[in-house]
């Protein structure tokens, strides 16, 4: 068969096409629409041409027959052309299956924006089984693809529903400076900038500003990036990252795991019964169980016994022994073993911040938790926060930091202290964990780590 050298051309006698999304096209049996998109497969025996049409609302398979198919023009096309389908959307028959459960039936097509094919194409360019670090370098493209569009998708999801829950348990959301004079979690990580000529920082936590909002506007939360010089490469490291902060008021340790417990297995809950966040996270993750009340409790001491147990060394290749850091690996054998969400309770205050308080019962250790999650590890960190002021004294001292930056947060102590507490949830990490992801590169638009700041 030769293609035909003809001029592809709309019949003005048809319906005039109404311009619709591929999502709202499922819905339009029986009419003739316009949808726009980008080709993101083609299959061609010449008499049919297959596109799937992607627009990131959904994939459209669309069928052109006839000339339209034998046209020169269609026998060029390439993947991520952009174009516009003209047709009628159609029902598949029983047996068939596509997304949506159509097929457009195209009688004209314009292409709005043409991909180049040969050396240049596109599946030259975001080879799947190309170098990941060639992959990053081509992560404009690569974004195009089901798997990370899709885990962008619930990403979305996720922060919609986390703002849901969020106002449904009445907290203010607010935006807290990413440049900052002060560190929260240990000078090793901070990223310095000149500030007019001034030390400065790139925030590595909000949280201290958070506890500031308290008594203005009660109970409240942010988005907001933090930045951690992390030097190691891991699966679940980056230098930047959607760290989601609150803090709440006059509440318990008791309370504040209760908190927590309930945001995962709401806002999970919520988008496992969207029909979009639920279809995604069971193609992307078809074992994935919800996570159910209650979490798991497990004391700091006692997952060191648990480690000692199954012979899960410490960082030294040792035994666990008090006051030892439990590293990546021996977390996550020990929650993937388990198989379900843990609270690790109650760590040692010398292997946490400044301003975790002491546990009434046992002084060694404070009233912190990490949410654990199988296949990835802490996903949250969350403490109380140390309200009297020389307690609080105590921790800069032990800590060896100069409080005189933190008046600010040392005020807070001074006019009318209350009990509190809040966290931070790790945004790439808990999609990790929702998605399947082996690490947190995935679930984030562009990451950034050591060596990686492009594009
Ligand atoms: O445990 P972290 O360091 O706790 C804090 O920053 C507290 N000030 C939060 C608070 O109480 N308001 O960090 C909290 C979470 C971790 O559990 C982890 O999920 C994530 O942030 N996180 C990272 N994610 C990706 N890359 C990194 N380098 C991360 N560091 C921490």
């Amino acid at each position: 068969l030769e293609s035909l050298d003809i001029k592809i051309e709309e019949d003005k006698s048809l319906p005039q096409a109404h311009k619709a999304k591929i999502n709202k096209a499922y819905e339009s049996v029986g009419q003739r629409v316009k949808v726009n998109g980008w080709i993101h497969r083609i299959r061609n025996n010449k008499k049919l041409v297959f596109i799937v049409l992607r627009d990131g609302y959904g994939y459209l398979q669309a069928v052109l027959t006839g000339n339209l198919a034998l046209a020169k023009q269609t026998q060029e096309l390439t993947l991520e052309s952009s174009v516009s389908l003209y047709g009628t959307v159609n029902k598949l028959p029983e047996g068939k299956s596509a997304p949506g459960g159509v097929e457009l039936s195209v009688d004209y097509y314009e292409v709005v924006g043409w991909a180049p094919g040969g050396e240049d194409s596109f599946t030259n360019k975001v080879n799947e089984n190309a170098d990941p670090s060639l992959l990053l370098d081509q992560r404009h493209l690569a974004l195009r693809g089901e798997t990370l569009s899709s885990v962008m998708k619930v990403r979305a999801l996720w922060m919609k529903y986390l703002r849901k829950f969020f106002e449904n348990e009445g907290l203010t959301e607010v935006t807290p400076p990413c440049m900052v004079q002060t560190q929260v979690e240990g000078g090793s990580t901070l990223f310095k900038l000149n500030y007019y000529g001034e030390e400065a920082f790139l925030t590595q936590s909000s949280q201290l500003y958070l506890e500031t909002c308290l008594a203005s506007l009660g109970d409240v939360y942010c988005v907001q990036e933090s930045f951690r010089a992390e030097k190691s490469h891991t699966r679940r490291h980056l230098s930047e990252y959607t760290h989601i902060e609150s803090e709440l008021a006059f509440i318990d340790f008791d309370d504040l795991l209760s908190h927590l417990e309930k945001l995962f297995v709401e806002t999970v809950g919520y988008i496992m019964e969207d029909p979009v966040g639920g279809a995604l996270v069971k193609q992307l993750n078809p074992d994935f169980k919800a996570p159910t009340y209650p979490f798991k409790r497990l004391d700091y001491k006692d997952a060191l016994e648990w480690l000692n147990e199954h012979g899960v060394p410490n960082e030294d290749g040792q035994k666990f022994k008090f006051g030892d850091d439990i590293a990546e690996a021996a977390e996550r054998k020990m929650v993937d073993t388990m198989g379900v969400p843990i609270f690790l309770t109650r760590f040692p205050a010398e292997i946490k911040s400044f301003y975790m308080p002491r546990c009434k019962d046992d002084p060694r250790v404070t009233e912190s938790v990490d949410v654990l999650m199988p296949n990835v590890g802490e996903i949250t960190g969350g403490s109380m926060r140390t309200w009297n002021e020389t307690d609080l004294l105590e921790g800069y001292q032990r800590e060896k930091i100069d409080h005189a930056p933190y008046y600010w947060y040392l005020d807070q102590r001074k006019y009318g202290s209350v009990p509190h507490g809040g966290y931070g949830l790790g945004t790439e990490r808990i999609l990790a964990w929702l998605c399947n992801r082996y690490t947190v590169r995935d679930c984030s638009l562009y990451p950034r780590f050591t060596g990686r700041c492009k594009p």
